[in-house]
């Protein structure tokens, strides 16, 4: 019998828990989605000398990734809400000697003391707005007229088996309400009309979308299905829910989650599982 989980699947509080969440787990995160961020970038094609600002840029491995595209005469800014892992993105620029800069803000309402940017890049940064549209619209300002943004956006859970998988394993043990569409959260922008609707509203125009279709490393390369488990339990939504069922439904998850992720280990890969985000663009 499942248990009901009526704190289940709050709002992401990116500045606190998430974020913290975010650090502990920073590596087994950034290496599951390496692939859509290489696949934003060459999408990207920065040119050297172009200003881009990366948008909800967590521990900046991304930011880096630009600084060095855009070369010495660029300039690349990582910008992010959670304090903990802009502090991270600095203390790696330093050691990488890379001259990303990394500014802790809120992008929906934040005044940035820049020139204005060529280009915007976010992977997986953009969908946790509760107000998309003056969000959006903040960022266009921060933009020169005409300036291209490249944003990485998870499409529909049904066509990302690392989250049904994960979520068929905890509904077996604990009642989750379904998620309610358009919400603030990864998949926020699933549905590609509502992200078209949002930017032209936001004054952006010509988006244009294409899918990005694969497998990811559940916490990350070469994960074990015990490390997929403990990862999944440490840094998803999924175990906070199951946390708060107590020790027992814990236990029995850990034991299920586990068991599946065994049928999709791979050896020298990891736990491989299906994913498909989109890779969008538009202009200011
Ligand atoms: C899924 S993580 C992606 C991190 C990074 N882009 C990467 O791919 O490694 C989402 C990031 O968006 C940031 N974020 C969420 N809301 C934000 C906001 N209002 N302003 C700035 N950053 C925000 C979070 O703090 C988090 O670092």
């Amino acid at each position: 019998m499942t248990q009901s989980a009526p704190e289940a699947l709050k709002g992401e509080d990116w500045a606190g828990e998430m974020g913290e969440r975010w650090l502990a787990s920073l590596d087994r995160f950034e290496g599951m989605i390496a692939p859509i961020g290489a696949a934003l970038l060459a999408r990207a094609d920065y040119a050297k000398g172009e200003r881009v600002l990366d948008l909800g840029c967590g521990g900046g491995a991304t930011t880096l990734a630009i600084a060095e595209a855009v070369g010495p005469n660029g300039a690349a800014l990582g910008l992010d809400i959670a304090p903990m892992l802009i502090a991270q993105a600095k203390a790696r620029a330093a050691a990488a000697a890379s001259p990303a800069r990394f500014v802790c803000a809120d992008a929906a309402t934040a005044a940035l003391d820049e020139p204005p940017f060529d280009r915007l890049f976010s992977r997986f940064g953009s969908m946790f707005f509760e107000a998309p549209v003056p969000a959006f619209t903040n960022l266009r300002g921060w933009l020169k007229p005409g300036a291209r943004i490249d944003l990485a956006v998870w499409a529909h859970p049904r066509d990302n088996a690392w989250m049904m998988e994960m979520m068929g394993v905890v509904r077996s043990h604990v009642d989750v309400p379904p998620a309610v569409p358009r919400a603030p959260g990864p998949f926020a922008f699933e549905d590609l009309s509502y992200l078209e609707a949002i930017l032209t509203e936001a004054g952006f125009g010509a988006m244009e979308a294409v899918a990005y279709e694969g497998e990811q490393p559940v916490g990350g390369p070469n994960a074990t299905p015990q490390e997929a488990t403990a990862f999944a339990l440490a840094s998803m939504a999924a175990g906070r829910i199951l946390a708060e069922q107590g020790e027992a439904v814990l236990a029995a998850a850990r034991a299920d989650l586990t068991a599946m992720f065994t049928r999709f280990h791979r050896e020298g890969e990891g736990v491989m599982l299906g994913c498909k985000a989109w890779l969008v663009s538009a202009q200011a």
